[in-house]
């Protein structure tokens, strides 16, 4: 079988134009997904393989896109653990035990990706098999230690994680305990989506740039290099890491060993370039919201800002800074697939 457009430009091996995909494009803002979600729970979509495989491929029938991404959460993985979660609506995740010290580590399980989420696992070949031959490739994810750490702690969404910090700082032992646990569930449930069929492995760090310098250094970065190790010695399959809002840590992301890093839309590809020497294959960075509200002309310029500084990378990924949010307009979606594609 011939490398995909996506996979070779993963690899460093860019073709005539940036392969495409959106991140949340399996979500609210296609009706198709909001009709499912009408008739079942967020969990329920996630734990029964024929939903969640149908909610992946969803935005790739409407649009010719590079690459799928399985629909579950990063916060899913976590019910194994013995957390309980739940997605409330109109309030987002909540977990109703989180960790508060020591003991409460210790008593959080690492399931095998069978036991814990085998339906995802099962989603992931299902997908896997409706898109061989095809042009478009499948991606698994999962949340970064810290990031997962952040709603194990504080319990929710926040604006600045400060249970997490305090935890963090003032039961460093636990704190790291934490995150030796999380490395273990990532690699094993990284390397299980690639074996049932994920032929690139993203990892979120969504909430990485609330913490300074040192802080990565000693709470996230051995945990982020580990974890690429891992996976990097069971499975062939490239490696996106993905930390928003960290642009003054970029320059460290460089040493983990990623085939590709994520960018945000608050720096521009050529600076994230030049803070990794054009070392590295770099994913982004449209503003999700000029995607979704500014007019037809200005995204278009945008998009083409984009792909211009792409040119001069080792490889780009076409992709938006963060999420696709709900209200993004169909049409603007189609409208950039096509002008990237016509590149
Ligand atoms: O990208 C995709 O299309 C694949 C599926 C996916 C979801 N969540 C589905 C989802 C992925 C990759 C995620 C990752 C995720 N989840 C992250 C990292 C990426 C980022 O946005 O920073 C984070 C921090 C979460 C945690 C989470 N899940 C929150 C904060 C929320 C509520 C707020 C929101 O953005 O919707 C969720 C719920 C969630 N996860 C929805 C979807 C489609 C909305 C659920 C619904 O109401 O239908």
């Amino acid at each position: 079988m011939t490398e995909s457009l996506f996979i070779a430009t993963c690899r460093g091996r860019p073709g005539e134009r940036p392969p495409v995909w959106f991140m949340r494009q399996a979500g609210r803002f296609l009706p198709e997904y909001r009709a499912i979600r009408e008739k079942h729970s967020m969990l329920d979509v996630i734990r029964t393989p024929e939903l969640a495989a149908e909610v992946t491929l969803q935005p790739v029938r409407r649009f010719p896109l590079d690459a799928a991404i399985i629909f579950a959460d990063i916060l899913n993985p976590l019910i194994g653990m013995g957390i309980e979660l739940d997605f409330v609506k109109g309030e987002g995740p909540k977990i109703f035990n989180p960790v508060t010290c020591l003991k409460d580590v210790e008593r959080l399980t690492v399931p095998a990706p069978e036991d814990n989420v085998g339906y995802t696992l099962e989603a992931l070949s299902l997908v896997r098999k409706e898109l061989n031959n095809s042009e478009t490739a499948l991606i698994g994810f999962s949340g970064a230690p810290f990031t997962l750490s952040c709603y194990l702690v504080d319990g929710e969404g926040s604006k600045n994680f400060q249970k997490t910090r305090a935890l963090m700082l003032s039961d460093m032992e636990a704190f790291h305990a934490l995150q030796e646990k999380l490395t273990d569930l990532v690699s094993d449930y990284l390397v299980a989506q690639a074996n049932a069929g994920a032929e690139a492995l993203q990892l979120f760090d969504s909430w990485l740039g609330i913490l300074g310098p040192a802080e990565h250094r000693l709470f996230v970065a051995p945990y982020i290099d580990r974890i690429v190790q891992r996976v990097k010695a069971s499975v062939d399959v490239p490696v996106i890491y993905f930390a928003p809002g960290a642009a003054a840590l970029f320059p460290h992301f460089l040493s983990h060993g990623a085939d590709i890093l994520g960018v945000d839309w608050r720096m521009t590809l050529t600076d994230a370039s030049r803070a990794t020497q054009n070392q590295i294959v770099l994913q982004g960075n449209l503003d999700p919201l000029v995607l979704a509200f500014a007019p037809p002309e200005y995204l278009d310029a945008a998009v083409d800002r984009i792909i211009d500084e792409g040119r001069s990378l080792k490889g780009h990924i076409f992709n938006v800074g963060h999420g696709l949010i709900p209200q993004t307009p169909i049409q603007q979606v189609a409208r950039v697939v096509e002008r990237i594609r016509e590149s």
